[in-house]
């Protein structure tokens, strides 16, 4: 070749290379090369479809959907399905998303609005708001209609949400169901107090799911882990508003529920309806053991510690006598204060619960003056340096002789079922 062919297929080279991409395999597909428009009004859903089919099939190292900044892009209803080509998946959430208002949905037409089915090995971050728009959904009935969820992930394994606000959803803000290997870290979700059923994050046939360094305001639980969900650690998350982290409901309807390994640790609970909560249904099965709470936080919290085996959801989910076998339940160094008197709730079940382990638990009442008590029922376990404390044959903090003479010193009375023990009178 001369120079000038030479150079001429340099040039073709680097042309051809460039068009493919950032080099390396790694190739960006921006929503508004496929004619997303970002105003807040046009339905971009379309242009996000297609801009999905190229992205997923996508072959090489990475592929990166970008979801640019300074735009506001509305979509209705979507389902992005896998399982997409490349090796590692990126969706890049610079701008914003938001659906469109109650009125403009077809009832009933789906009971989420931003579905992602089958992605392995994805990662979404960046500091854009994903929007539910639940405003209208929130103060009308179900008319047997769910209202939708925001995010759901349904297997989506070695699954990374990072650095994303995701506010005001209809229903749960983000759902992870049937995953294996989640992290959700350092992301923001925001929803009036007063919202019905907007969990933060739901948790459920899911496992090794961390949860991370996030915020969570809600009007319904922070996170709840759910029936086949194990090994699920849910670190740094500030709560509150919201109804608490939540193992449960479980039992629900009769149903056969398997929760464990579930450690939540470096929480804070401010001004929340519930803290460290385990709620099952009279009626169901299986088990939730092998539970953590650890240096928790509370502030002005109702319900700091409560075991609810008595949960019968809307009212209709109890279903007969039997009961999910809560075991195994640990509480360290939880300190704060309790907007109720009940500070400390074991309500279980005729069968019990066991293995509870209470240390170094502190809960004083937020409302100057008053006291708080812990209520006992079927609980069986240790409990050490913990105010207010259970009396009682219930949660022992000492050989059972000593503390049926210590109740007996103080109240003449040794029953357990309900029994109360007050935080002022331990010795
Ligand atoms: C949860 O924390 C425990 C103890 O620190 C650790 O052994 C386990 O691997 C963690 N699980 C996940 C899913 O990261
Ligand atoms: C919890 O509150 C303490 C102060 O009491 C603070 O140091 C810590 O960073 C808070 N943690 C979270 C996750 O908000
Ligand atoms: C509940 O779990 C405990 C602890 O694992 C076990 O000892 C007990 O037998 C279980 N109860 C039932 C009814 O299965």
């Amino acid at each position: 070749m001369d120079l000038l062919t030479t150079s001429a297929f340099l040039i073709l080279c680097i042309v051809i290379s460039s068009s493919l991409g950032n080099g390396d395999g790694q190739k960006t597909f921006n929503v508004v090369d496929f004619g997303a428009i970002g105003d807040g009004k046009t339905d971009d859903s379309d242009a996000f479809s297609k801009a999905w089919t190229d992205f997923c099939s996508a072959t090489g190292d990475s592929a990166t959907l970008e979801i640019p900044a300074n735009k506001r892009f509305l979509l209705k209803s979507t389902t992005f399905r896998g399982p997409c080509k490349s090796n590692s998946v990126h969706i890049q959430v610079s701008g914003n998303i938001v659906a469109p208002d109650s009125k403009s949905w077809k009832q009933c037409e789906s009971q989420c609005w931003l579905s992602l089915y089958d992605v392995q090995g994805l990662s979404i971050d960046g500091s854009g708001t994903i929007d539910g728009n639940g405003h209208g959904w929130w103060n009308q009935g179900e008319d047997g209609c769910n209202r939708p969820k925001a995010v759901y992930f349904h297997n989506c394994n070695n699954l990374q949400v990072k650095g994303i606000t995701i506010v005001n959803s209809p229903k749960s803000h983000i759902s992870i169901n049937t995953c294996n290997g989640v992290s959700v870290s350092n992301i923001h979700i925001d929803s009036p107090e007063d919202s019905p059923n907007t969990d933060g994050i739901d948790i459920s046939f899911s496992t090794q799911v961390n949860i991370l360094d996030s915020s969570i305001k809600s009007g319904d639980d922070c996170v709840a882990i759910n029936g086949g969900s194990s090994n699920i650690n849910i670190t740094g998350v500030a709560c509150g508003p919201g109804h608490g982290i939540s193992v449960g409901s479980l039992g629900l309807d009769g149903a056969d529920d398997k929760v464990e390994e579930v450690h939540v640790r470096n929480c804070n609970f401010t001004g929340t309806q519930n803290g460290a909560r385990i709620k099952t249904s009279p009626g169901g099965s299986g088990y939730a053991r092998r539970i953590s709470f650890e240096h928790i936080r509370l502030i002005a919290s109702k319900n700091p510690i409560i075991i609810d085996q008595h949960y019968c959801g809307g009212g209709g989910g109890c279903k007969g006598t039997s009961a999910v076998n809560v075991s195994e339940v640990t509480y360290s160094d939880v300190r704060g204060s309790s907007a109720d008197e009940k500070a400390i709730t074991f309500g279980c079940s005729e069968e019990g619960c066991f293995g509870i382990k209470m240390e170094q638990v502190s809960i004083t009442s937020s409302v100057p003056g008053k006291e708080t008590i812990a209520y006992c029922q079927n609980a069986h376990g240790t409990s050490s340096s913990t105010s207010p404390h259970c009396r009682g044959d219930c949660i022992q903090w000492l050989p059972k002789p000593y503390i049926r003479a210590i109740d007996w010193l103080f109240d003449l009375s040794t029953s357990c079922a309900p029994r109360q023990g007050r935080a002022s009178s331990v010795p």
